[in-house]
């Protein structure tokens, strides 16, 4: 049985991860309404990720036998003023979550629970990935700049990337 305390900021990145895709979800409707399709593309599939880490969060707490308690989710933004302006707050929003997963891992250590801590660490990893990621496309995105051939190469690219679920599992 998992303890109250690590249940409820178990329960709180459920939320977190929800609104991580509501998000992206809100940036791809940014970029299709800028017709790029690609860049709209590799956020839905983002979307699709983080919808994955809420559910391993909730399928978590269940195994435990604790109480899973889902919060309002707050409105994302709606408009960014570039590509990169969107990529930076993707990089930003990251990093924040990177410092929340490492507040749980501080508190499963805390708790001594290990199975929790155990179970955080593929967080620990895929974050890496996700702050690498993003910020690959920023620096993608400050070499070709805001227009011209450079950008529409770049949504051509972003428009391979397909969502597979067993990338989020391992
Ligand atoms: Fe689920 Fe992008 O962190």
């Amino acid at each position: 049985m998992i303890k109250e305390k690590v249940q409820n900021e178990l329960n709180k990145q459920i939320n977190a991860e929800i609104y991580s895709s509501y998000l992206y979800l809100s940036m791809s409707a940014y970029f299709e309404s800028t017709s790029m399709a690609g860049f709209a593309n590799w956020m839905r599939v983002q979307a699709k990720e983080e919808l994955a880490h809420a559910m391993k969060f909730y399928d978590y707490i269940k195994e435990r036998g604790g109480r899973i308690l889902l919060h309002s989710i707050d409105a994302p933004p709606k408009e960014w003023s570039s590509a990169l302006a969107a990529f930076k707050d993707v990089y930003k929003h990251e990093q924040k979550v990177t410092a929340m997963i490492n507040e749980l891992v501080d508190l499963a250590i805390e708790e001594k629970d290990h199975a929790t801590n155990n179970f955080l660490q593929w967080f620990v990893t895929e974050q890496v990935e996700e702050e690498a990621s993003a910020d690959e496309i920023v620096q993608k995105l400050k070499i070709v700049g805001s227009t011209g051939s450079g950008l529409l190469m770049l949504d051509r690219e972003l428009a391979q990337r397909v969502f597979t679920p067993e990338s989020t599992i391992e």
